[in-house]
């Protein structure tokens, strides 16, 4: 049905479109009318209130083929973000790709944390005027640029070893930092973990590293596999759309391990690594920490689904 030619006006499309989605994977999409009403708002180039105020408007003929479009890719499992090529993080609209994970809301949580250590740790942590700060393994830039756009007065590198997700970053700190470029200090490095990095030392190291296990990677919900037997064109849960290697550390004790070494080698001593990471490789942390070539004191911090997610980790 929503391939259909005909074009209708907005309380139709609504109607129809929601009816359809929850005929096909409704128990993977449960909030089946939001879904359609951004993508609905997105192909028309207007905000969702414009569907509440215009249910009568007909879509134009393009505006009708993009909106079938985008149902058509959700309904496929393609995740919303991806289709309207930007997320909404910490306040500011970051473009991204397929080459850049979906920045999520539990990272917003790493920016927060690291603007109160900026602002309130004491002077012997962290030198408030000259205060260098790397986004390692940065994706769409967003923790890092998140900081900055807080904070302008920091000084900031960016790495990833994606050219593609740096192309990605790349855009986001131009059109981010635009208004007034010239007032931020910022660089952008292509490099595995620390091996193209400058010899320098940090006040402040976030990331975010790929830590998706691969058994969590190929365990699909009972929802998914619902949808992928009740739709015929080969739907994919989300996290098949986002890039492999922001999602899964190939050798994660090998990983890990060479970025606690780094963090080792690239912290000022009292400086500070915040680090997301999933709840169930904390224990291994916790042991890679304690090898001795590590210089690090390691703190957990929970998210507000109270999961072990953040570790804090000072450069002793
Ligand atoms: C989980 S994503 C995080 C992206 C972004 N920081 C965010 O929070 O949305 C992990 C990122 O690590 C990058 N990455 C994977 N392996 C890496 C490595 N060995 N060195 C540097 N970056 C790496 C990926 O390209 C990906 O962009």
């Amino acid at each position: 049905m929503y391939l259909s030619k005909a074009r209708k006006n907005i309380k139709l499309l609504l109607r129809d479109s929601v009816l359809e989605i929850n005929k096909r994977v409704e128990p993977v999409f449960s909030f089946a009318q939001l879904e359609v009403e951004i993508l609905l708002a997105e192909a028309i180039a207007k905000d969702r209130l414009f569907l509440y105020k215009n249910p009568d408007y007909i879509l134009k003929a393009k505006e009708n083929r993009k909106f079938k479009n985008y149902l058509k890719r959700r309904l496929l499992g393609e995740p919303i973000a991806y289709i309207r090529k930007y997320q909404d993080f910490f306040g500011h609209r970051f473009k991204i790709s397929s080459d850049v994970l979906i920045p999520r809301p539990e990272s917003e949580e790493l920016v927060e944390q690291a603007l109160h250590l900026v602002l309130f740790s004491k002077p012997s942590q962290l030198h408030k005027n000259k205060v260098d700060v790397l986004d390692l393994c940065c994706g769409s830039g967003c923790l890092g640029l998140s900081l900055l756009l807080a904070r302008p007065e920091l000084r900031l590198d960016l790495s990833d070893i994606s050219a593609n997700a740096l192309r990605v970053c790349r855009a986001n700190a131009k059109t981010l930092l635009a208004p007034s470029v010239g007032t931020y200090s910022y660089n952008i490095y292509c490099s595995d973990l620390f091996m193209k990095l400058p010899q320098k030392k940090y006040d402040l190291i976030l990331s975010n590293p790929p830590y998706v296990l691969l058994d969590e990677f190929s365990t699909l919900t009972d929802a998914e596999l619902n949808a992928v037997d009740r739709t015929e064109n080969g739907y994919k849960p989300s996290l098949c759309y986002e890039p492999i290697n922001a999602l899964i550390p190939p050798q994660p004790k090998i990983f890990y391990k060479r970025l606690f070494i780094g963090l080792s080698r690239y912290l000022k001593v009292g400086g500070l690594a915040l680090i997301e990471t999933n709840p169930r490789l904390v224990a291994m942390c916790r042991q890679l920490i304690e090898e001795k070539e590590i210089l690090l004191s390691l703190e957990l911090r929970m998210d507000l689904n109270k999961k072990t997610r953040f570790l804090h980790l000072t450069r002793i």
